[in-house]
């Protein structure tokens, strides 16, 4: 490889470093008008009136709309529209974030203050604020039963297993929500251009989503919205499906005063109204040999929803294919149960409902290798998977399974008997201070799934330019992951062309055609492999060109460097794209890359779940001041089998961001409800980490069994980095204090 794997400087990083970087709230038009929300601000009731008029006698009030303001489809939902835009007068509010009405002022202050000035009546409801309440389905927040969607797994005879088990774990879980934190609030502003085209320019993980769902709510054809991603400060997940509701807000009130407008959200706005990941409950029931060896799992795990379905149908699809961990279980009996409540409607969050039963799982598998006297590293590499094996759901692994390497990867730079050895003395002489070592063994399915095919194809542009500079294109966004920086190694590996010549640009919708979301870690497969079919084109129509024009093989022609290799002559890139134009060679193509058909039982919850896996294990040490009850993570070693390494320093970056951003669940982040209200609605009382946080140490160590639908290889990293800390740092607390803790976030209350 020349240029694949290699560390090189990050392509977008200097606009953002310097802060020229365009966000959404760096735009401005001519005319602009400012937006503002209006919330219910109470957990459950009936909308019985609303009063707009003291907000119009606001000077610079523009525009008030309402429900009745609505032209097209006045719903959200990509599963089930189950989610107002704009609750209409005789409907119920289902969490303090319904909105009611939104505004349109001549400035934001004007905006701000005339939100105040419209009066709701809401007759309130008893709300349902916890999962154990939902349950009873005696108040229903919304459909039939709070119990909106249950997904399973049937696979061999569970009770066989607990028969011939010497031992059998019955372990309660619970686990809390998680704010996502980007940096940069959600925003987007809509302008119409002289066309008559609607563009939005919006902070999205997936422009196309925003796309379909402003065209509803408009009701306008999809030729006259074109959906641009601004620069992204980071989504997490947060701006996977939430965007369409903020950007359908500025769409709106620009579609009724045809000037542009903008709406930034503010911390507080956001907190409140926007996606979190979902707290859970569960119960898990295993079954051992003495041995270690697993026989059975049996869980059942509730995902709070929150007040609307928006994702959780697909995220408890992620919850269910990954509940048995990355083990081989003979028989699995799994239920995963969406429920309704009074509060946010929780959505996709790296993992994507995954780390709530990892956590569980990783929890289980200590403490049984606890019970039978076995080393927690043993336990798991006794049950991992390998070439050959079926995961829970039944899908016959055939290649890329690096598990095992993962393993002893981590064994070994981790120098573990010796570090076992040292927290074991350390914590013989130190009284109020306590060492505790934690592995987490995971892994996650690439790609969107059996039940997202539809959705799992990737469009990219490449376009060479006149003068040799190349223009990349992706339907996938870069939100700080580093996507862009990947996509352009890729095209570089494959042209020649060096990486400073390439540029990526932010996705528009009326140029690419629907590339599915930017989630599920799938942009280095799916965008990666458009761009390199895209190339590849490219490169052959160069080749055949310049071997007819030479009279030389195919195979004596080569590219690297900035350079084009013609039998033993040197050409530069710009001279043979110079040479390529006067003769009218095809300089631009588009790739396309969709995923070979996966066979999955809904039902029965038996099949292909995913394209391919990711397999990680991490190893945590902590330290736990029993006084206090403070909890540190001193350092991490950990290894991703990632099939290919294409863009090193960002892998390394996406791994430490994620063990702590997995740090905060696992130990820090905790949102505070009072009825149904968030109170930690800012980051003075939301606590994320910072950097006196992050350990100082985080050794990291990449496998590559080469995945061969994959670009050179690769799989995906995005969100197996954060997936792997969670259980790792609760297992570690747990080995310090010697007494297994079940929940997380574990507080410094939980130690004490
Ligand atoms: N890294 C940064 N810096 N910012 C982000 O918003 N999102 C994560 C992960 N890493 C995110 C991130 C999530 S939720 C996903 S799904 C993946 O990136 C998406 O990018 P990928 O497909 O390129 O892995
Ligand atoms: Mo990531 S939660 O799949 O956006």
């Amino acid at each position: 490889m020349k240029i694949i794997g290699k560390k090189v400087k990050r392509i977008d990083g200097f606009q953002k470093a310097e802060g020229s970087a365009k966000y959404a709230s760096d735009y401005y038009f001519h005319n602009m008008l400012y937006a503002s929300v209006v919330y219910a601000n109470v957990p459950h009731g009936i909308l019985k009136n609303i009063d707009v008029s003291k907000a119009y006698e606001l000077p610079g009030v523009v525009y008030v709309a309402t429900y009745k303001d609505v032209p097209g489809i006045n719903k959200f939902g990509h599963v089930i529209k189950d989610m107002n835009f704009l609750v209409p007068i005789g409907d119920k509010v289902r969490f303090e974030g319904d909105v009611i009405a939104l505004i349109a002022a001549e400035s934001k202050e004007i905006a701000e203050k005339a939100a105040k000035l419209v009066s709701c009546e809401i007759e309130e409801l008893p709300p349902v604020l916890t999962i154990d309440e939902a349950l009873k389905d005696e108040i229903i927040v919304n459909g039939d039963s709070n119990i909106g969607f249950h997904r399973k797994i049937r696979k061999g005879h569970i009770e066989d297993a607990f028969k011939d088990a010497d031992l059998v774990l019955e372990m309660n879980f619970e686990t809390g929500y998680q704010e996502h934190a980007y940096l940069e609030p959600q925003g987007a502003v809509a302008y119409y251009t002289p066309d008559n085209v609607m563009e939005i320019y919006v902070s999205a993980q997936c422009p196309f989503y925003v796309h379909e769902d402003v065209a509803n709510i408009l009701g306008l054809p999809l030729n006259k919205i074109n959906v641009i991603q601004t620069e992204t400060g980071g989504g997490f997940g947060g701006k996977e499906d939430v965007p369409s509701y903020v950007a359908a807000k500025p769409a709106l009130l620009s579609y009724l005063t045809k000037r542009p407008v903008k709406l930034i959200y503010t911390r507080e706005m956001d907190i409140k109204e926007t996606s979190k990941r979902h707290p859970s409950k569960s119960y898990f029931k295993v079954a051992f040999k003495k041995d270690g060896t697993i026989l059975g799992v049996k869980s059942k795990t509730y995902l709070d929803m929150g007040a609307y379905s928006t994702l959780s149908p697909i995220v408890m699809y992620r919850t269910t294919v990954h509940s048995c961990g990355t083990y081989k279980v003979p028989h699995v009996f799994v239920d995963v149960y969406g429920v309704y409540t009074n509060k946010v409607p929780c959505g996709a969050f790296r993992g994507f409902g995954s780390p709530q039963v990892l956590f569980a799982i990783e929890s289980v598998m200590d403490e049984a290798a606890k019970r039978l006297n076995i080393d927690p590293y043993e336990i798991r590499l006794k049950n991992t998977l390998d070439v050959g094996d079926e995961t829970a759901t039944g899908h016959k692994l055939t290649s890329s399974v690096g598990a095992k390497k993962t393993l002893k990867k981590v064994y070994e730079i981790s120098n573990y008997p010796k570090l076992k050895d040292y927290v074991k003395k350390y914590n013989e002489t130190n009284k109020f201070k306590k060492l505790g070592l934690g592995w987490s063994h995971i892994f996650y399915g690439v790609s969107l799934g059996s039940g997202g095919q539809h959705l799992d194809g990737a469009s990219a542009e490449v376009l060479i330019q006149p003068d040799g500079t190349i223009n990349i294109m992706i339907g996938n966004t870069e939100m700080g992951q580093g996507a862009k920086t990947t996509m352009a190694i890729i095209a570089s590996e494959i042209l020649g062309q060096k990486l400073d010549k390439i540029s990526v640009l932010q996705p528009q919708t009326l140029v690419l055609q629907d590339s599915g979301p930017t989630v599920a870690s799938r942009t280095t497969i799916f965008s990666g492999n458009a761009v390199r079919i895209a190339a590849k084109k490219i490169k052959e129509n160069i080749i055949g060109f310049l071997s007819n024009y030479f009279g030389v093989g195919k195979n004596e022609i080569s590219f690297s460097d900035g350079n084009v290799l013609v039998r033993d002559k040197i050409f530069t890139f710009e001279e043979i794209t110079e040479l390529c134009n006067k003769n009218n060679v095809k300089l631009s193509e588009i790739g396309w890359y969709k995923t070979p058909k996966l066979h999955f039982d809904h039902e029965k919850g038996i099949g292909e779940a995913y394209i391919t896996y990711t397999f990680s294990t991490q190893l945590s040490l902590v330290e736990v001041d029993i006084l206090t009850g403070k909890i540190s993570l001193k350092e991490a070693w950990v290894c991703h089998d990632i099939g290919k390494v294409i863009n090193y320093d960002g892998a390394i970056g996406q791994v430490h961001g994620g063990v702590v951003q997995g740090m905060g669940y696992a130990i820090m982040e905790e949102i505070k409800q009072d009825n149904g209200k968030i109170l930690t609605d800012n980051f003075n009382n939301y606590i994320i980490p910072t950097i006196k946080d992050a350990p100082q140490n985080i050794h990291v160590e990449f496998v590559e069994e080469e995945f061969s639908e994959g670009p050179f290889g690769a799989k995906g990293l995005g969100e197996p980095s954060l997936m792997s800390s969670p259980p790792s740092i609760a297992n570690a607390v747990s080995n310090a204090i010697n007494k297994r803790i079940s929940k997380i976030p574990i507080s410094m209350e939980d130690i004490i």
